[in-house]
């Protein structure tokens, strides 16, 4: 089936080539996901087409009007009332491989793109599903955060990554850092390829690997180990590896 993805924006423009290139390019071309863009602009009421003012009690900047939104959320749901309409902000859940897995089981989703100081609070009261932060830090506006969701969650979808690579063998799968990979030139400036993948031997490739993953993930993002459903020989592994028995 395939998947939807509405984008509220005053900035239309820039999402015309971030899909244009590669396995979202791809996607859209084979119909597995449909990309839209929608102007919040286009549904200002004011002759003007004026989409911001002025926060009630003062401060500085401007805040997104909530009719021209109501607007635009109003006619996407119009046609299609089961549409899931996300809110971007950096107040929002953090945005993570399993709220990607989770959203790409919805066939229509509607990303709101709120600029300056936001959108007004009723605005979310009344039409957003759920507010979604990328990150502890701020961007202008979210367009590029919707760009990642979009990425994230299409690359989930089924025929998207093409039948030669599925994104079920992700690390983050299950919960681990990517091992190391190498390619040709085997010796580059003093660099050598570890041996054990020139060996031919699967068995102690894929321990290596499982190694190297368990390590790196030790070492740079410990936290995710708590998360990690490991086997029981990975548990091993890493038992191993912190007691520093594995070289
Ligand atoms: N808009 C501005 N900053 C953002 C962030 N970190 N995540 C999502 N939307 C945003």
């Amino acid at each position: 089936m395939r998947m939807r993805f509405d984008i509220l924006t005053l900035f239309p423009e820039m999402f015309s080539s971030p899909f244009q290139e590669s396995i979202l390019a791809r996607a859209i071309e084979k119909d597995l996901i449909q990309i839209r863009t929608i102007n919040i602009r286009d549904f200002s009421l004011d002759k003007h087409q004026v989409v911001d003012d002025t926060p009630y009690g003062g401060g500085q900047g401007m805040v997104m009007k909530v009719e021209p939104i109501a607007g635009a959320i109003e006619w996407v749901k119009s046609k299609d009332p089961s549409a899931w309409i996300i809110y971007l902000t950096p107040q929002g859940k953090p945005f993570n491989q399993e709220v990607a897995r989770e959203l790409s089981s919805r066939s229509h989703l509607v990303f709101l793109c709120g600029r300056y100081e936001g959108v007004d609070e009723r605005v979310k009261e009344l039409f957003v599903d759920e507010e979604i932060s990328i990150g502890d830090y701020i961007l202008t506006g979210g367009e590029l955060a919707a760009m990642v969701l979009i990425d994230a969650i299409s690359r989930l979808l089924p025929g998207v990554l093409g039948s030669e690579r599925s994104a079920g063998e992700d690390s983050f799968f299950n919960s681990l850092l990517e091992y190391p990979q190498y390619t040709r030139p085997f010796s580059f400036r003093g660099e050598d390829v570890p041996e054990v993948l020139l060996s031919g031997n699967h068995g102690a490739i894929a321990l290596w690997r499982k190694k190297e993953a368990i390590k790196r993930t030790l070492t740079r993002r410990p936290d995710l180990l708590t998360k990690a459903k490991l086997s029981d020989e990975e548990k091993k592994l890493l038992e191993e590896i912190s007691k520093n028995k594995v070289s």
